[in-house]
């Protein structure tokens, strides 16, 4: 648990460039998927500062999750990245973004796919994946009682229970295979569903108690009020 929204974002960071380091003396590569959503703003606004030695250059940004609208739009989580200044870090070929704005989410989300498998492989390990919880206890788009909880395959449509509706999200499998699932929690509002998440008496497990690595590692940066009692 950490004490503020600042702390977050020290804390944040610095798990990041570590994970970055790892990958990068390991494979020469660091593959970091990016959630979306409002809590890891700050974060990628500070990430964007860090110096050269991060070697962005051979770093490259995935997402987790993405709303079927354009990169323009408000709601788009690669846009709220982009404004953050950390994409313009990355080589642009080495931004992935999925483009869920065509109409058709299905093939959006094959297209997505083959992309993952063609810079990973398969299984497609990705060394650090961000992600958020929604005070309904979702992660990325995996939202309770959507289709998307139980999709086959590493890319799928998720269905939001608010607008945009549609997604474009990876799979539980996806993070499974991941060599680190970072949660950035913060707010109040959201303490019900971390206790839900962590707690495994709750027998209406949360989709985000799903989300962890089988081979790799879970951590939570939790901010003090999402923490509770
Ligand atoms: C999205 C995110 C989503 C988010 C949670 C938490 O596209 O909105 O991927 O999973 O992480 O809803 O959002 P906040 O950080 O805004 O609370």
């Amino acid at each position: 648990m950490v004490a503020d929204a600042e702390a977050l974002v020290r804390e944040g960071t610095a798990l990041v460039l570590a994970c970055a380091r790892t990958a990068l003396s390991a494979r020469g590569v660091f593959h970091l998927a990016l959630s979306g959503g409002s809590t890891p703003r700050a974060l990628y606004r500070e990430l964007a500062r860090a110096g050269d030695e991060a070697g962005f250059e051979r770093w490259h940004a995935w997402f987790g999750d993405e709303r079927c609208v354009g990169p323009e739009d408000a709601g788009s989580n690669h846009r709220m990245a982009a404004e953050s200044g950390l994409l313009a870090r990355f080589p642009a070929d080495h931004v992935h973004r999925m483009r869920g704005e065509d109409g058709d989410a299905a093939a959006a989300a094959a297209s997505y796919e083959r992309e993952l498998r063609a810079a990973l492989g398969l299984p497609p390990r990705l060394d650090l994946v961000l992600l958020g919880l929604g005070a309904d206890g979702h992660t990325a788009s995996l939202f309770p009682g959507s289709a998307a909880l139980a999709a086959a395959g590493w890319v799928t449509v998720g269905r939001a229970p608010k607008p945009p509706l549609q997604r474009l999200t990876l799979t539980f499998a996806t993070l499974e295979q991941a060599r680190a699932l970072v949660f950035l929690v913060a707010g109040s509002d959201k303490a019900a569903a971390l206790a839900a998440t962590l707690d495994p008496s709750v027998s209406a497990a949360p989709p985000a108690r799903r989300a962890y690595p089988l081979d790799g590692d879970l951590l939570w940066l939790v901010e003090r009020s999402a923490a509770g009692a």
